[in-house]
């Protein structure tokens, strides 16, 4: 299954900005009242805006330029613009309100949406996508959709709206002088249309090649230790500098596509005063129409209809910002989880614990990992992985923690297809210490705690007490401050080693009927590790123990041991049948 966001975007067909913004409307679309009344106010705002022009017009050929000068009548109609304005004042503050806040609650549902679906996303997406990327989308991404709603989408409409309501009014007061003065505005939109694709792609890459930089950011963070010990500072500076060129390089080509708009329009429209200015004095020298509609209302109008529209133009181009991030963000939220859940079906009885049944798998599509695997897990049993490096052991295992699903065939737990368990039944039987332990920042208590509801409320010294009736109290004791031991950014503060005691506290407490260790021995002293062994000796008799292992003194006492190499899981007699397969591999490799 492919999840590489990157490879999804530059397949997936290019979506109108239309159906894009059509979709991003249905995510906020409880916010339809709030946009209602936004709008409504805007509205209000541009339609008084746009009175103003011609009430003065209409007053200066009405009470001035005629015989029986009227300055009441003057007075009188100042008074109403001055009501007007007020009002225009009082909808423009409620606008401006009601859109800063749905701006910020669109940007906490989406990030929230975002997050909530990587959760549930499967192992795999996380595989084939860089964390970086990821935050990028997260951050940067949603926030550019942020500001073109709390910020330009309002002044996008009012915009929209002067201008139509001017448009009105130019081709209402004289439709001859009017229609001239829109001719550049047609040309306008015919620019608009031809460019409009364009500079959604270059903002498109700008936005990719941010989200690129900040995983480069982001890997090399996570590996400073080996950079600085293979003085590869040089190498990650050159890479940092490749990524940031590239983004330099993109962020230059969206800024000119998203200022080619500015001249255009501004030419334009200079072009519409022109042609007012002549024609309307032209029609003015033919009585056609009066002189304080031409100078005042008309000019006014034209820049009412011309200015929005050189707005529109640096809108526009935030518009097509925004609308590129949603794009990144759509492809995230489009993603369908492939670990699907079949419906609920009874265990058999007579079934082993666990079963492979000719099981596929591969991380990509183009390479299988596992060919055809089958093999059976009895309970209460101890059972050996072992095989050369990258022969397919931790692979096996996670298809038993199901953190991948097969290909093909199936995982059977107690007869029953594992997808068919609920994620936390499924969890609950399996325990899985892995190959690379984890651990979270907070103290070894919450570390041990993880997953695990059974105890949260205890006390240390009840804590305490369950660990040692669960055998684990010497593991306990190596850490300085037992349970309250801190643990920082992401357990860099102990030992190797004590993770894996951690883990192996965290596993062994959840009792599971399952448990996997992936190398769970691999850093520890040969004593403790001695005791890791009793203490999975003593584990109830019912526990089912699946032991992955380099030393083979791990799994001495194994009930089966199976040897795992190049994809295949075959049954190994004994542990010299173990050791003769790992060396026939050695020497036929
Ligand atoms: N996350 C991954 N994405 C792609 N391929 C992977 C991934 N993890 C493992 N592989 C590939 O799968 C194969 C089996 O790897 P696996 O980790 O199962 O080996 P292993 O037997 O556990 O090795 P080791 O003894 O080193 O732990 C390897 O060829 C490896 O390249
Ligand atoms: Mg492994």
């Amino acid at each position: 299954m492919n999840y590489n966001l990157n490879d999804l975007q530059a397949k997936a067909p290019r979506s109108s900005t239309w159906s894009s913004l059509k979709k991003l409307l249905e995510l906020i679309s409880h916010e339809k009242r709030n946009l209602w009344l936004a709008l409504t106010a805007i509205l209000i705002t541009s339609g008084i805006n746009l009175c103003g022009p011609l009430i003065i017009g209409e007053t200066i050929d009405k009470y001035i330029f005629v015989a029986h000068k009227n300055y009441q009548g003057v007075l009188v109609n100042c008074g109403i613009l001055f009501c007007l304005y007020l009002v225009s004042f009082a909808s423009s503050y409620v606008q401006t309100l009601v859109m800063g806040g749905v701006g910020q609650r669109m940007l906490f549902t989406l990030r929230n949406a975002i997050f909530n679906k990587l959760q549930i996303l499967p192992v795999g997406f996380f595989n084939q996508n860089k964390a970086g990327d990821l935050i990028s989308r997260v951050n940067n991404d949603t926030d550019k959709l942020n500001q073109f709603f709390s910020q330009q989408l309002m002044q996008f409409i009012g915009s929209i709206a002067t201008m139509t309501g001017a448009g009105i009014f130019l081709l209402s007061v004289n439709i001859k002088l009017g229609s001239a003065t829109l001719i550049p505005a047609v040309l306008i939109l015919l620019f608009t249309s031809i460019t409009s694709a364009w500079v959604k792609t270059k903002n498109a890459k700008n936005l990719k090649s941010v989200g690129g930089m900040s995983a480069e950011i982001q890997e090399s963070l996570n590996n400073f230790r080996v950079i600085i010990a293979f003085n590869r500072r040089d190498y990650f500076r050159k890479r940092f500098d490749e990524a940031n060129r590239e983004n330099y390089k993109t962020a230059i080509a969206a800024g000119v596509a998203n200022n080619s708009y500015v001249p255009v329009y501004a030419l334009l429209s200079s072009f519409a005063q022109i042609i007012v200015f002549a024609y309307g004095i032209y029609l003015f020298s033919k009585g056609e129409i009066g002189i304080g509609l031409v100078t005042v209302s008309f000019v006014s109008y034209a820049n009412n209809f011309y200015n929005p529209l050189r707005q529109l133009a640096a809108l526009w181009t935030g518009f097509q910002t925004a609308m590129a991030g949603w794009d990144r963000i759509a492809h995230i939220l489009a993603l369908n989880t492939d670990l699907l859940s079949l419906p609920e079906t009874a265990p058999e009885d007579n079934a082993p614990l666990l079963e492979f049944r000719n099981v596929y798998f591969g991380y990509t599509d183009d390479k299988e990992i596992l060919h055809n695997i089958n093999f059976k897990l009895e309970q209460g049993k101890t059972y050996a992985l072992v095989g050369p490096t990258g022969g397919g052991k931790t692979t096996t295992a996670s298809l038993i923690a199901r953190l991948y699903d097969p290909r093909k065939g199936a995982v059977l737990l107690n007869g029953a297809d594992i997808r068919s368990f609920d994620p936390v039944e499924g969890t609950r039987k399996i325990g899985f210490i892995l190959q690379e332990p984890f651990l979270f920042t907070g103290t070894v208590r919450e570390n041990i705690l993880y997953g695990n509801e059974l105890y949260v409320s205890h006390t240390n010294e009840q804590l305490e007490q369950v660990i040692r009736e669960a055998n684990l109290g010497t593991l306990l004791a190596s850490f300085e401050n037992g349970l309250d031991t801190k643990v920082t950014s992401g357990g860099d503060s102990i030992s190797l080693g004590q993770k894996q005691l951690v883990a192996f506290m965290r596993a062994v407490l959840r009792k599971p009927e399952l448990l996997i260790l992936d190398e769970a021995t691999a850093n520890i002293d040969t004593i403790t590790e001695k005791l890791l062994g009793d203490i999975l000796n003593k584990l109830p008799e019912t526990t089912t123990r699946v032991i992955i292992a380099h030393r083979l003194n791990t799994i001495e006492n194994a009930d089966e041991i199976f040897f795992v190499n190049s994809g295949e899981v075959t049954r190994a007699g004994s542990l010299d049948d173990a050791m003769r397969m790992l060396l026939k591999g050695k020497r036929t490799s």
